[in-house]
């Protein structure tokens, strides 16, 4: 457990693209900044997709142009071609594409079947192998569906191994609704570390049922050592009903420093980035770490 374990934060976007209240652009960079101040080294900063779907990421070009003057690796969502030539028109360098291991998620959230993801994304794919851009895969659902329900391994599976065939550089396992267990998230890792090498999965786990510390230890004892986690456990998905936020990356790191792996993260900066977006929601922070830390400094950021 003491190898490197890198940390996706996604924050600026899994975070911020479900708030009711979409926040400004500027507000947006900041919050990129105070991330990256903090030492996080990678951030999803925001998503080329509809904005009639998702309002919230609209000037996600402006947010990107400003994150790729900072140090780091800075990523963003693209759904289809039109979302690519957005996101190069921005200067991306690194994109993700995100496919469903069930059907009923598809097609609430991008309006297609899986099959169809997977053909509106392999021109992206090519393309972006030709301009020399890295694509992450996403597969969303992994652990269960809110439409579909149960999700079979095999399923998630087959939509990671074919993004991965497509020249994904890391697949991202998305437990979108937050419902898997630690168990469930062995059999998973195991079985698409047969097709997938382990350290090329990341775990991108929300906390609905508050599983999702839990389920990162068995996924770091199983051998993964990828996190996607958003600060103050911001997040959720407009198109999974009732699923919250993502872990919090406070939470995470609290958990792996306590485990003697160095993330290279000032809790004290990461906790003021949290703040500061907590200040624009109008809500503390769902992080417990970042909850714990504020009432023993006596800050009361916002009463809930
Ligand atoms: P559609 O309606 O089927 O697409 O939406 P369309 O091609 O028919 O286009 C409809 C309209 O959208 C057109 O505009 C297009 O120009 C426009 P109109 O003519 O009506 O004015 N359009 C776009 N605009 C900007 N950027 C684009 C784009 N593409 C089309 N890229 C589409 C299909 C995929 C576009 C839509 O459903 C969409 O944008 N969905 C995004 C949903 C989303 O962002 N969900 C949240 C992210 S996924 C997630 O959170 C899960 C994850 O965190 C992992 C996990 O937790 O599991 C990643
Ligand atoms: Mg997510």
């Amino acid at each position: 457990m003491t190898d490197t374990v890198r940390i996706v934060e996604v924050g600026p976007r899994d975070g911020l693209q479900n708030e009711k209240t979409p926040v400004g652009v500027a507000d947006r960079i900041a919050f990129v900044e105070a991330l990256v101040a903090a030492g996080l080294t990678t951030v999803e900063v925001g998503a080329f997709v509809s904005p009639k779907a998702v309002p919230q990421m609209q000037g996600s070009g402006e947010v990107l142009r400003a994150s790729l003057k900072l140090p780091g690796e800075f990523h963003v969502l693209v759904p289809n071609e039109k979302g690519y030539e957005a996101a190069r028109a921005a200067g991306a360098k690194v994109v993700a594409v995100f496919a469903s291991a069930s059907e009923g998620f598809s097609r609430a959230n991008i309006n297609c079947s899986v099959a169809e993801s997977i053909e509106r994304f392999k021109p992206v794919i090519a393309r972006a192998q030709a301009d020399n851009v890295k694509v992450r895969g996403y597969v969303s659902c992994v652990l269960g569906c809110p439409f579909d329900g149960q999700v079979p391994v095999q399923a998630v599976v087959d939509a990671a191994t074919t993004l991965w065939d497509l020249g994904c550089y890391e697949i991202s396992l998305g437990d979108t609704i937050g419902v898997g267990t630690p168990k469930k998230v062995r059999e998973l890792l195991r079985a698409c570390a047969e097709a997938i090498p382990m350290q090329s999965l990341a775990m991108h786990f929300h906390d609905t049922y508050g599983q999702a510390l839990a389920n990162l230890y068995a996924g770091l004892e199983e051998g993964a050592r990828v996190i996607d986690s958003a600060a103050g456990g911001l997040g959720g998905c407009p198109y999974a009903p009732g699923a919250t936020g993502n872990v919090a990356t406070e939470d995470v790191i609290y958990m792996l420093e306590g485990m003697d792996v160095a993330m290279g993260v000032d809790m004290d900066k990461l906790i003021a980035a949290t703040n500061s977006v907590a200040a624009l929601l109008g809500r503390p922070p769902v992080s417990r770490v970042a909850s714990a830390i504020n009432a023993k400094s006596g800050k009361t950021v916002l009463r809930s």
